[in-house]
């Protein structure tokens, strides 16, 4: 076996101090530190998303014993407050002073965007666990970077193909005009169009505003026969009371599932039967989701949601990758194949990753039933996202 530089360091410190020769094999296990850093928002509208994408990554970590391919894994963490002009100043931070070995991040698009160009630039592996910009894995696409979450095209294609299938001729999209909120529309007006539905108008608002109530006057005037949009965490909560109080309920609204994942508690009361479509649901029938949840649930008095479990997978895929070859960093192609090939055992049931590295899944149907997203249907089946213009992998 090779010992690489930082074990010889290491084997020279320790050795030295103890007056040894030779090292015993596990103490030299035990010198050995995976440094993750996690670069999630903490603060602002996605808060609450972050705190679940790191309880579910360390759920998992608990759960191997806190290690990871033989190794303690050590964090350091920053809250990137969603916002894309800190993303480089953060993502060089963690990169260059804090000198960690894997990212583990993060929720928004132009925030993720950002850490995707460092990553490529410094060869640094990036693994994000929620935002869905289309580009990551299409045309910025790199062996070192991959997702564990979505493709922003992926659940608004599988929103607009339920919303054709259910012969919905006409709709009004409203969404934050930022590149999440700009790919989620396309892809449901992909998918809604082929099927013969028509956009009678987009709207946009700034990210992340939550004046809603000249839209809703504006939809209220256009008599659509159903809205569809994409918001999450705190504006999402927002938008969903605002548009039932309203008195908008006569125009089905529908949205990406981002619209009621972790924020049941606060619409339960106004939005029984809501309907979206998402790679995850609350009731998920798979024993891998019922151990997940349960575990979750008790170790953080909280329900869990599709934040934890792409922090959970992210968790997971590392764990492939890093086991993969016993600890040793240094062999990045190595782990890289098999993070690619890795079959992740999932709570939202098994999938495996594309050639661009974002996960092949299946787009559940969802209705608000209680505090509960409850899973309806499947409305497209292992649903891939073209990578358009990924041409690394
Ligand atoms: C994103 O910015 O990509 C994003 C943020 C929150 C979500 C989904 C996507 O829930």
């Amino acid at each position: 076996m090779s010992i690489d530089r930082t074990r010889r360091a290491a084997l020279g410190v320790i050795a030295g101090a103890a007056g040894l020769a030779v090292l015993p094999h596990a103490a030299l296990a035990q010198a050995k530190k995976v440094k993750i850093g996690l670069m999630l928002p903490y603060t602002g509208t996605y808060a609450q998303l972050g705190t679940a994408i790191t309880n579910g990554f360390k759920l998992y970590i608990e759960e191997t014993g806190g290690r990871l391919g033989g190794m303690d894994a050590e964090y350091a963490t920053v809250d990137d407050e969603s916002a894309p002009p800190k993303a480089v100043e953060n993502m060089n931070r963690l990169v260059r002073r804090d000198n960690v070995d894997v990212v583990v991040g993060t929720v928004h698009s132009g925030v993720a965007l950002a850490m995707a160009n460092v990553a490529r630039q410094t060869g640094t592996t990036l693994i994000i666990p929620n935002a869905g910009a289309d580009d990551i894995t299409g045309s910025l696409c790199a062996p070192n970077i991959f997702r564990t979450s979505f493709t922003n095209w992926q659940p608004g294609y599988g929103t607009g193909k339920m919303m054709a299938d259910r012969r919905i001729r006409t709709a009004v999209t409203l969404t934050w005009k930022y590149a999440a909120g700009d790919e989620s529309v396309n892809g449901f007006k992909e998918a809604f169009t082929a099927g013969g539905g028509k956009v009678l108008k987009e709207m946009t608002l700034p990210f992340p505003n939550v004046e809603f109530q000249p839209f809703l006057t504006e939809i209220a005037a256009l008599k659509p026969e159903s809205v569809y949009v994409f918001f999450a965490g705190a504006g999402a909560a927002k938008f969903v009371k605002d548009y039932y109080a309203a008195g908008l309920k006569g125009i089905p609204l529908y949205g990406s599932g981002f619209l009621t994942d972790g924020v049941t508690d606060s619409i339960q009361d106004v939005a029984q039967g809501l309907t979206t479509v998402l790679h995850y649901g609350d009731g998920i029938d798979n024993p891998k989701n019922k151990a997940f949840r349960s575990s979750y649930e008790a170790k953080f008095k909280l329900a869990p949601d599709v934040y934890a479990v792409q922090g959970y997978d992210a968790a997971q895929l590392l764990a492939a990758g890093l086991s993969a070859v016993n600890g040793d960093l240094a062999k990045k192609d190595a782990m890289y194949k098999a993070m690619e090939a890795a079959k992740i055992d999932s709570p939202r049931g098994p999938f495996t990753l594309s050639k661009a590295h974002n996960p092949v899944q299946d787009m559940y149907i969802r209705e608000l039933k209680g505090r509960d997203n409850v899973v309806t249907g499947i409305a497209v089946k292992a649903l891939a996202d073209p990578a358009r213009g990924c041409k690394a992998a």
